[in-house]
């Protein structure tokens, strides 16, 4: 019978006229072939898979000599027993071991020139962030293997009501702050959570990602026109008034750009408490408004007894941490401590513990002050290119958006240019009813290098020359 402990699915099968050790030669051999053990990579010691699999330790050593004698294995003495450099990999004839793409929507990955979303890279703090992250992986590595906190560790939730206290307005204690997986799990934890149901509100544009989550949750989604004083509260009301939750992007609106202007929050606020209904903040560039002060937080207001606020580190550190947060009101603590004993999804405490470190010594504010200078350079060097070009555009949080001749299919143009390197994100894709009018192009500023601006640009603009 296989045992489930068994990583390697090492079907072991001791009634079988087959001999143990050939059984696990044959299962890592075919393990090797089909690429599921990397070329290099480490085998567990003799010991540890015999005990594993529950055999005698000379069974596995046998079983890891045959496969040495094959050439397949090598054993490097006190380094170790590893798959060879060179195996020929056969691919498996059902499931490609990881060669399939990343589910992930085209919207959030292509990794070219003026991509979307994501922090420069050349404005990392490497050394003060590996410093944290070893320290922390320490002191992790000598922790007591236990369950953490699902609703995060105490320390990163501190730091994140300080932080949120200082860089937006809003004050709130700890107990009310739940680290999370980003996003989409934040959402997701406010709606089983709050056990919502209907109708939710999302912005006409909006983020994609959030939409289709919302309707996966079981929510019916309407979508609500932004305009150029962020969400229309009046069309939602007249749409769907009894909605159960509205999402919005009040800082800077994605993709618009624009902020929700101050009577229409109160507006959002207001029809909240009276419908009982949530608004959802989505403060995702919360601390990044480049331009002037940003507004404070929605959850901020006298009067947002009904927003929950979520933020990530998405944007500020690195999607690659898979952090962000949730804010909920005093009244609902009770409801979401019991909800993320199901539900929460807070990275490793190693992550978030090296993460509070960053924020407790100030080096956050400090890396944050860095980025929104160098992200204002990055946007003014193309802003000045579109500008001499005569090219119809508007700066759009830390993106520029261009609106492209009616009827030009942004998804067709975004797909040859990533051809030549270049990662542009489409607009149509973020409307729920995309039209003739919703192309654009979307085009990240962050990791756009000052000097390198023009040339980049010009070779997008041949493109979309080429195109008409
Ligand atoms: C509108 C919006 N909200 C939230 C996020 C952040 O999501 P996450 O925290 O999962 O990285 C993004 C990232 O692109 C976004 O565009």
């Amino acid at each position: 019978m296989a045992d489930p402990k068994v990583p390697l699915a090492l079907a072991l099968d001791r009634a079988a006229p087959t001999a143990l050790t050939e059984q696990i030669a044959a299962g890592l051999r075919s393990a090797i072939e089909q690429g599921r053990l990397a070329p290099g990579a480490r085998l567990p010691s003799w010991r540890d898979l015999a005990s594993q699999l529950g055999v005698a330790r000379g069974t596995v050593r046998a079983a890891y000599e045959t496969l040495i004698d094959a050439g397949l294995v090598q054993a490097l003495g006190a380094a170790g027993t590893h798959v060879a450099r060179r195996v020929p990999v056969r691919p498996q004839d059902d499931l490609p071991a990881t060669a399939a793409p990343s589910p992930l929507p085209g919207l959030v990955r292509g990794n070219g020139v003026f991509q979307m979303g994501v922090p420069a890279q050349d404005g990392i703090p490497a050394k003060l962030w590996s410093r944290l992250f070893v320290r922390a992986a320490r002191t992790a590595a000598g922790a007591a293997p236990d369950y953490p906190d699902p609703r995060g560790e105490p320390a990163l939730r501190t730091q994140i009501a300080a932080m949120l206290a200082v860089a937006r307005g809003l004050a709130c204690s700890p107990a009310q702050v739940y680290v999370t997986g980003g996003h989409a799990a934040s959402v997701a934890l406010a709606v089983r959570a709050l056990g919502l149901a209907g109708q939710a509100w999302t912005e006409e544009p909006g983020y994609p990602l959030t939409r289709k989550l919302l309707a996966t949750l079981g929510l019916d989604t309407v979508a609500v026109p932004v305009d150029a004083q962020g969400l229309d509260v009046a069309a939602g009301q007249a749409l769907a008034p009894q909605a159960a939750l509205a999402v919005v992007t009040p800082g800077q609106q994605a993709p618009l750009g624009v902020a929700l202007a101050l009577a229409r929050r109160r507006a959002l606020l207001d029809w909240a408490v009276r419908q009982q209904a949530w608004v959802l903040e989505d403060d995702y560039l919360g601390e990044l408004q480049l331009q002037g002060r940003a507004a404070p937080a929605l959850g901020a207001d006298v009067g947002a007894a009904r927003v929950l606020h979520v933020g990530t580190f998405s944007k500020t550190i690195s999607p690659a941490l898979r952090l962000g947060f949730l804010v909920v009101p005093a009244d609902q603590v009770a409801r979401f401590d019991a909800a993320t004993a199901l539900h929460g999804s807070a990275p490793a405490p190693l992550v978030q513990q090296a993460v509070a470190e960053l924020l407790r010594g100030g080096h956050h504010l400090r890396h944050l002050r860095r980025m929104k200078r160098l992200y204002q350079q990055r946007r003014d060097a193309l802003l000045a290119c579109l500008r001499a070009a005569g090219i119809t555009h508007r700066a759009a949080g830390l993106a520029v958006l261009l609106q492209l001749p009616p009827g030009r299919a942004d998804v067709a143009l975004v797909r040859a240019a990533r051809a030549l390197g270049l990662s542009p994100a489409p607009l149509s894709p973020w409307y729920a009813r995309p039209a003739p009018e919703h192309n654009g192009l979307l085009l990240g500023v962050t990791n756009l290098r000052v000097e390198e601006a023009a040339a980049h640009w010009a070779r997008l603009q041949s493109l979309i020359d080429a195109d008409l």
